[in-house]
């Protein structure tokens, strides 16, 4: 535990710190005694904040991480026979050891969708058997933004999605751990991607940008959603002080910092990109239209890069790996793992 020189890795926007300003926003939140599980003034100024953000209608329950927030919202929006149409790649499959269906008790109808964006093509693919009882009933679109594989949805993507499913009686949910890198990487706000679109209930990031830990369960139109209180409670999400995780909330949200952190991240990411692409014989299997980059590599490329940095193995099967950069990732990062990659390959 004494590496005398903190490494930045590329394996996730959560192998980084707490933002400074957010241990500032905990450390100035920690005074006095105030009221346990949420009735406190930071969860109070949350609502303000989050309502400047999604609108008058929006309600924010903070939880302690992002599988917690998923799985509180999509049960909130499904009854017991509910199902969740999502992309082969989305994280409630495959990241949450199937939380959504062990914990939340629902059934996740997956799709294939190459770039991590479904399309109401896909969608139609699994809406389908309403009122079968013999089939898990599809109640629920849930997007992920930006997607599990560095791409965005723009607006309009997102709102073909919320009018095909509202026209079905379906729901829309978004799971917006990085929601910001999505805003930062369109130059749009919160709201365009959210509220504006129709969508009915997001999971708004924090830990991957910046937090210590802490999200919310953002709740747009309160008729798409029964009980959240009691299933965030049930689902152990409740923080009893949960002050400290408004406080960071509010810290990310009530200035600019989820966008000077996100678009950080992004730019990071657009530089290594540019890199990777200079090299010219490497195989980008993404557009880089957030904080991470999905190229393929060479074994014993990724393997002498490992010997310094982190990163995930995306596809064992082709080489892919993904390199995600973080909000306090370096240009001096960048530099450094674009100059080893170009000396491996020159050996390999
Ligand atoms: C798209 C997405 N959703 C949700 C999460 C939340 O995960 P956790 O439960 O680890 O906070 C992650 C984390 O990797 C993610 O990438």
């Amino acid at each position: 535990m004494t590496d005398p020189q903190p490494a930045r890795h590329f394996a996730s926007d959560n192998y980084a710190g707490v933002h400074p300003e957010v241990l500032d926003a905990i450390v100035a939140a920690n005074v006095g005694h105030v009221p346990a599980y949420g009735d406190d003034p930071w969860t109070e100024r949350l609502q303000d904040v989050v309502r400047g953000h999604l609108g008058e209608s929006a309600t924010a329950y903070p939880v302690l991480n992002g599988t917690g927030a998923n799985v509180v919202a999509l049960q909130a929006m499904l009854p017991r026979w509910g199902a969740v149409v999502c992309t082969e790649a989305a994280h409630v499959q495959n990241d949450e050891n199937a939380a959504p269906e062990r914990v939340g008790g629902l059934k996740l109808l997956t799709v294939p969708a190459p770039d991590g964006r479904l399309t109401p093509e896909l969608v139609e693919r699994q809406a389908w058997g309403f009122g079968d009882v013999h089939r898990a009933q599809p109640g629920v679109v849930s997007l992920t933004q930006s997607t599990e594989l560095g791409t965005v949805y723009t607006p309009d993507q997102v709102r073909a999605l919320c009018d095909q499913a509202h026209a079905l009686g379906m729901r829309v949910h978004v799971d917006g751990a990085r929601l910001a890198n999505a805003a930062a990487s369109l130059g749009l706000p919160l709201r365009a991607l959210t509220t504006d679109c129709g969508v009915d209930v997001v999971s708004l990031g924090g830990t991957k940008n910046g937090l210590l830990l802490g999200e919310a369960v953002v709740v747009l139109d309160p008729a798409a959603v029964d009980g959240v209180g009691y299933l965030r409670k049930s689902g152990m999400q409740l923080a009893s002080k949960m002050r400290f995780v408004s406080a960071q909330l509010v810290a990310l949200l009530e200035g600019d910092l989820w966008l000077r952190s996100a678009a950080h991240a992004n730019a990071m990411a657009a530089r290594l990109r540019a890199g990777v692409d200079a090299i010219g014989t490497l195989d980008v299997t993404q557009p880089t239209e957030a904080n991470a980059v999905f190229v393929r590599l060479p074994a014993a490329v990724a393997a002498e890069l490992r010997r310094r940095w982190r990163f995930y193995d995306w596809d064992h099967a082709d080489g892919t790996v993904r390199l995600m950069c973080a909000f306090d990732t370096t240009a001096q990062d960048v530099d450094d793992l674009l100059a080893a990659l170009r000396d491996a390959l020159a050996r390999a």
